[in-house]
């Protein structure tokens, strides 16, 4: 099949880029390289040096690509930004995505992926709860709205045009070649500067001192066989959280990477981070009838760190 993967020169993308190619695919990427890195295209995968705020543009690569499959993973992916520049957010990721939409409808695209939000989307979730994809929406950032309403002009998009579509709702991802110079993933940040012998900081849930917020993290592999499981009609569910159902605190990861790492760094405390919610955790359970496995924090911390620590990234 012929597969598009936008955002693929990042983290997540370069992840499914690659899988696409194992699993036989052909594969091009669409990325502006504007976070995203040219060395994290696989070898193999064209790329479509484009950004989705360009309909034209967009418009363009499709002609050449003509993908079966589209994987939309480009985005601005902060939450931190989309508080502070808010228009900029929507630009590209409401924008943007609707340029790939349009181009999708219009390249007959049998099937688009949409990398959304299920750390952002359902707002608070109360102790004890894990919110799973019928659990209310509650966008409490830009990022948040602008992820949501991606889903509903998908929804719409199906109904006006029959573009066939799965969201995924990611969880707190984490992996090898995530940005640790990023103001997301905070695991990356954490690695790099343990490494370095850096302070790190546990940003406040609520006050100064207490365990940082609550999230649930799921390593870049499962999400990659999320999307795998997407593009293979794998997924009967027009909306699937991708997420393990573990609760884990900032602090809790900061002391098991320090450890694991065996680094001098002082851990310190910091304030609460505006737009970030205090406890996200959701649940697999659907998840888990399509990839009834999902790789175990411990493991995926250390191997996430030991990638790391050996690539000097
Ligand atoms: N990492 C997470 O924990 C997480 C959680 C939930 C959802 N997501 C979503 O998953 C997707 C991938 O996230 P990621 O962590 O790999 O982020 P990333 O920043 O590493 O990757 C995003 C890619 O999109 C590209 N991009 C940004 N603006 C663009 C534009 N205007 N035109 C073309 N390309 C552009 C960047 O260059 C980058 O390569 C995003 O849609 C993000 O919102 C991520």
């Amino acid at each position: 099949m012929r597969v598009l993967v936008t955002g693929g020169a990042g983290f997540i993308g370069s992840h499914v880029a690659e899988a696409a190619l194992a699993a036989g695919h052909e594969v091009s990427v669409l990325d502006d390289l504007s976070v995203g890195k040219r060395a994290n295209v696989p070898e193999g995968a064209r790329l479509f040096e484009v950004d989705i705020r360009d309909g034209d543009a967009v418009r363009g690569a499709f002609a050449e690509a003509r993908p079966e499959f589209v994987s939309h993973q480009a985005a601005q992916a902060s939450v931190a930004i989309s508080v502070r520049e808010p228009a900029f957010d929507a630009a590209v990721n409401v924008v943007g995505s609707l340029n790939v939409m349009q181009a999708c409808v219009e390249h007959d695209t049998a099937r688009l992926v949409f990398a959304s939000t299920g750390g952002a989307i359902y707002g608070e979730v109360a102790e004890g709860t894990l919110a799973s994809e019928s659990h209310p929406t509650h966008p409490l950032s830009p990022y948040a709205c602008s992820k949501l309403s991606v889903e509903h002009y998908l929804a719409a998009f199906s109904a006006e045009h029959g573009l066939a579509s799965t969201v995924l709702r990611y969880a707190n991802v984490y992996g090898p070649r995530q940005d640790p110079h990023g103001e997301a993933g905070v695991i990356a940040i954490f690695a790099r500067r343990l490494i370095e012998g850096e302070p790190i900081q546990v940003n406040a849930r609520r006050t100064e001192g207490d365990d940082g917020c609550v999230r649930d993290y799921v390593h870049v592999d499962d999400v990659v066989a999320a999307n795998l499981a997407a593009f293979e009609g794998r997924i009967d569910a027009p909306v699937l959280n991708v997420c393990t159902g573990v609760a884990t605190n900032t602090r809790s990861l900061a002391t098991r990477l320090r450890e694991h790492l065996g680094s001098p760094s002082d851990l310190r405390d910091g304030p609460r981070r505006p737009g970030d919610v205090e406890r996200s955790v959701l649940d697999p359970g659907a998840l888990s009838r399509v990839i009834p496995d999902r790789v175990p924090l411990v493991d995926g911390l250390a191997s996430t760190a030991n990638w790391f620590r050996d690539t000097g990234v």
